[in-house]
């Protein structure tokens, strides 16, 4: 199993946010591609959450002043879409297919199932830290669902026997 687990840099860290060298070459890569500044939000916020983890508001602001946006704006864009973290997430995040395909084929007692083993509902991570359930729209992938993201990975046509044996597997890592 691939699936890479997230190392979230600790908010005091993140109060103050200043682009490192290598950081700026990633967006200044990024922004050619793009029409406007503004057009590349989306991309810089996914560079910035791959390095931090997650977007603090001092991300946001730094976000904002190297691309000539508002704070407000910035915080917007986060705000609107699930897949950027706005507090420090736990090691694995679990993004699981709510809608109708997935439900209808096994994803409602996926769900049950998480929040039964996990002892935490949507919205919440394990006291330990190592996972966090997110309850999500379409992920795009309904020709296989159930579906459930973890990090970056999908995992596809799922039973319970199959996430207890991903879950298992991820929580005996170190
Ligand atoms: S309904 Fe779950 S991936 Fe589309």
């Amino acid at each position: 199993m691939s699936t890479r687990p997230i190392v979230a840099v600790p908010p005091e860290a993140l109060r103050i946010v200043t682009f490192d060298a290598a950081m700026e070459a990633s967006i200044a890569e990024l922004l050619p591609r793009y029409p406007t500044r503004r057009a590349a939000v989306l991309p810089v916020l996914w560079l910035c959450q791959e390095r931090f983890g997650w977007i603090s508001p001092g991300v946001v602001r730094a976000v904002a002043a190297r691309l000539g946006e508002s704070p407000a704006f910035v915080e917007g864009v986060v705000s609107f879409y699930t897949m950027y973290q706005t507090a420090p997430p736990a090691r694995y995040v679990l993004q699981v297919c709510t809608t109708l395909s997935c439900a209808w084929c096994g994803g409602r007692e996926l769900v049950a199932h998480l929040k039964e083993r996990l002892g935490i509902s949507f919205g919440e991570k394990t006291p330990d830290g190592m996972f966090q359930l997110v309850g999500v729209q379409c992920l795009g992938a309904c020709g296989t669902a159930p579906v459930v993201q973890i990090n970056d990975d999908y995992y596809e046509n799922l039973d319970v026997a199959k996430l207890d044996a991903i879950l298992d597997e991820l929580a005996g890592r170190s």
